[in-house]
């Protein structure tokens, strides 16, 4: 992802995530730290873009920042083939641990997380603005047999 996608990973974002969209800007501050912390990409289909995700390392940790894609264009393998670059990146950095926080409200996306390997580790009450909780999920990297993806 580059500044130029900004416009049309941000109508996406809007309305992918009509609660808590991020800004503009917390989007630009991610890109401004690519590469040394951030990854991010942009999934085309006939050239337009249709979803966008994030990763930030650091150490031998990392996160999935933010992951989704079109109305449109959900359940054709496009989130899946973006995590699955998230985690390739993850590997090529040397993480051990690759975290996420999801909508206890969002099963489709724990569906898809599930079945790269991320497992539950707790709860964090509250946590998003409208009082919904969040799961937290983590892939480990570092153990043989842990899931697909
Ligand atoms: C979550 C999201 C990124 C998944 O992307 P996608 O391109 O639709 O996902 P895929 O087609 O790769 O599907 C991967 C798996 O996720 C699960 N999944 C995806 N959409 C689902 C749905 N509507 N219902 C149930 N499971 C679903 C399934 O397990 C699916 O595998 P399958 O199709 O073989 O059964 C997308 O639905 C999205 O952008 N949602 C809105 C934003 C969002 O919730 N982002 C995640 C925030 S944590």
């Amino acid at each position: 992802m580059t500044r130029a996608d900004l416009p049309a990973v941000m109508r996406i974002e809007r309305s992918t995530f009509p609660l808590d969209a991020w800004s503009e800007g917390m989007m630009r501050g991610e890109l401004d730290d690519q590469p040394r912390t951030r990854h991010y990409i942009v999934a085309l289909v006939e050239g337009e873009i249709v979803g966008y995700a994030g990763l930030a390392a650091a150490g031998d940790q990392a996160d999935v920042q933010t992951i989704a894609v079109s109305a449109g264009n959900q359940r054709a393998g496009i989130g899946s083939a973006m995590l699955g670059e998230l985690l390739a990146e993850a590997v090529r950095r040397g993480t051990a641990a690759v975290f996420l926080e999801v909508r206890a409200d969002n099963p489709p996306a724990q569906a898809m997380y599930r079945r790269f390997g991320f497992r539950p580790i707790g709860v964090r009450a509250d946590y998003y603005d409208d009082g919904t909780d969040a799961i937290m999920m983590v892939r480990r990297l570092d153990e043989e047999g842990d899931g697909n993806g």
